[in-house]
């Protein structure tokens, strides 16, 4: 075998070497130990902490405003879009308040007038020449913007 050759070889023996060294020191312990991931992530998952729940759980206590919400073009929105995470909130409403959103155009987070978002989807309007300054629920209904 050439001696150039042998060099080579020896270079990639190396390179291997260091690349199973490495995979042995670095794996994680829990790793493989149910599949092709690291088994304390299912732990870790398991106990963030909760925040939000389904519209379902709202319209529990707050049935009529459910049904307005989804008699109208905002039946796809979850109620936690607007108020923020609910689970406290169901759990114990006396002590957990939910957000209502007051600053008067927050509906411009959705329907600003922006060029790169498609607007079959959303309507979008231009908040100063539509709303000129009033708050947008002075006329829209949040839960039935559209009666
Ligand atoms: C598009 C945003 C938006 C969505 C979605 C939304 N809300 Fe609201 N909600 C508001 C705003 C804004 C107010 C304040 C209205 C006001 O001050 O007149 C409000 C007020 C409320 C209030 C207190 C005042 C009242 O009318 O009794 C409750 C309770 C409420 N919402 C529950 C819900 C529930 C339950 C859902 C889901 C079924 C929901 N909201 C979905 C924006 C929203
Ligand atoms: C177990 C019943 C119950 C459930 C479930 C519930 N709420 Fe409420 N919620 C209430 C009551 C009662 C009030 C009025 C509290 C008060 O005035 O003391 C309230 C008040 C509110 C308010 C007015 C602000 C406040 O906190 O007082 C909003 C907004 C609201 N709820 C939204 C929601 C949303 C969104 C959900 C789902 C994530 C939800 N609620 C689930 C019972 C409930
Ligand atoms: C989380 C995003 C979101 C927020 C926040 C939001 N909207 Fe909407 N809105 C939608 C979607 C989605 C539709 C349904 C598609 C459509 O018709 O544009 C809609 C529909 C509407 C429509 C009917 C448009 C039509 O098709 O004729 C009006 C009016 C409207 N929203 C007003 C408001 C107002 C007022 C607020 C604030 C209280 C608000 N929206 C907040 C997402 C949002
Ligand atoms: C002075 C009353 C008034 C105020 C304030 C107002 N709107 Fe409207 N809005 C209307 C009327 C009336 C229409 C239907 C006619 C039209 O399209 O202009 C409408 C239509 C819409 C539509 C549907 C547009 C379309 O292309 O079909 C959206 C979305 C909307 N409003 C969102 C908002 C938002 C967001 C705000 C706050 C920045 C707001 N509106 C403030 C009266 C108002």
């Amino acid at each position: 075998m050439p001696v150039q050759v042998k060099r080579l070889l020896l270079v990639f023996a190396f390179f291997i070497a260091i690349s199973v060294a490495l995979i042995y020191f670095l794996t994680p312990k829990s790793f493989g130990e149910y599949g092709h991931y690291r088994g304390k992530a299912l732990e870790e998952i398991s106990s963030t902490e909760i925040k939000y729940v389904q519209m379902d759980d709202c319209a529990m206590c707050h049935d009529s405003i459910a049904e307005l919400k989804n008699s109208g073009l905002h039946a796809t929105l979850q109620c936690e879009v607007c108020h923020g995470p609910g689970f406290n909130h169901i759990e114990d409403y006396e002590n957990n308040r939910m957000e209502i959103p007051n600053e008067g155009q927050f509906c411009m987070r959705c329907h600003i007038m922006n060029a790169a978002s498609p607007k079959k989807v959303i309507k979008q309007i231009d908040a100063v020449e539509h709303a000129e300054g009033e708050d947008c629920i002075t006329c829209h209904n949040p839960h039935q913007p559209w009666l």
